[in-house]
């Protein structure tokens, strides 16, 4: 059983200004949580700052996983603890193979986990695994020995974000959705794998500016993000009412209030 608390998590930009503003939320094992909202108002700068982006500082509050704070934590650190971040836009390494890269990850965790020394995975059992996990989430074999996300479709990216977590076997998975550059079948291949992973050992955190995706993973519940503050949280059916009415009622308020 997997917990990550943020508590009154307030992140800032490396120029001081505040753009996440005092964020409560509890995601458990079992559990997906989705925070959907409007362009600019923080969501990815959030997902950097769970993740132990160096340029996002966190300014108040604390993010603390299975009890241990890991505020001040690096990005390493933290992946080893479980934490695992989908960027909205994936890099491309050239010249690392995503066998390679994977196989890094994982031997990077097994160290931490052995206390620092080596103790990387036997090839035949990576083999073994990578090849079941690559067929369970229907990612083409020829990816395998393609250098990391280089010259990959927006739903390849996608396959090989999610092959990643399953077999990087993460406590709390953080995907930051880039819905506009998704078709139906890559959003098809991110909920089926959220789906597949979320249980007894992972919870997911997915962030979204869409309903779309969420016709595929349904959430256990809703985060409503305006301006760097959750301002409304429910059910999958809050999902429903925002395809409908937007983010209007919330941004007209703020402005009530400035
Ligand atoms: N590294 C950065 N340098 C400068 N400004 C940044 C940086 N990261 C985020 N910002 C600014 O912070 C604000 C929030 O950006 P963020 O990417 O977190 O929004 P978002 O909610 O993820 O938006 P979208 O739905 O478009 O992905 C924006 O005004 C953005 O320009
Ligand atoms: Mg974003």
């Amino acid at each position: 059983m997997a917990k990550l608390e943020l508590k009154n998590l307030h992140v800032a930009l490396e120029d001081g200004t505040p753009i996440v503003k005092g964020v409560d939320l509890t995601i458990a094992s079992g559990e997906v949580h989705a925070i959907m909202g409007p362009n600019g108002s923080g969501k990815s700068t959030l997902a950097y700052a769970i993740a132990g982006h160096p340029a996002y500082e966190i300014t108040e509050g604390q993010i603390v996983l299975d009890g241990v704070d890991i505020t001040e934590a690096g990005a390493d650190e933290r992946a080893q603890a479980g934490l695992f971040l989908a960027f909205q836009y994936p890099h491309a390494i050239p010249g690392v193979t995503v066998t390679n890269f994977l196989r890094q990850a994982i031997n990077a965790v097994r160290k931490a986990r052995n206390g620092g020394v080596d103790n990387p995975m036997p090839v035949p059992e990576f083999r073994k695994a990578f090849l079941a996990k690559m067929d369970d989430l229907k990612v083409s074999r020829e990816l395998a020995s393609r250098y990391l996300n280089d010259g990959f479709s927006g739903g390849e990216k996608k396959r090989v974000e999610i092959l990643q977590m399953a077999m990087l076997e993460p406590k709390i998975a953080v995907l930051d959705e880039t819905d506009s550059g998704l078709d139906i079948d890559a959003l098809k291949v991110v909920a089926e794998g959220v789906q597949q992973l979320v249980g007894p050992n992972m919870g997911a955190l997915v962030i979204t500016h869409y309903q779309r995706i969420l016709n595929y993973i349904k959430p256990d519940f809703v985060h409503v993000f305006v301006d760097g503050r959750i301002v409304e949280q429910g059910g999958s059916e809050l999902a429903e009412k925002l395809e409908v009415s937007g983010y209007e009622e919330w941004e007209v308020k703020e402005e009530v209030h400035a």
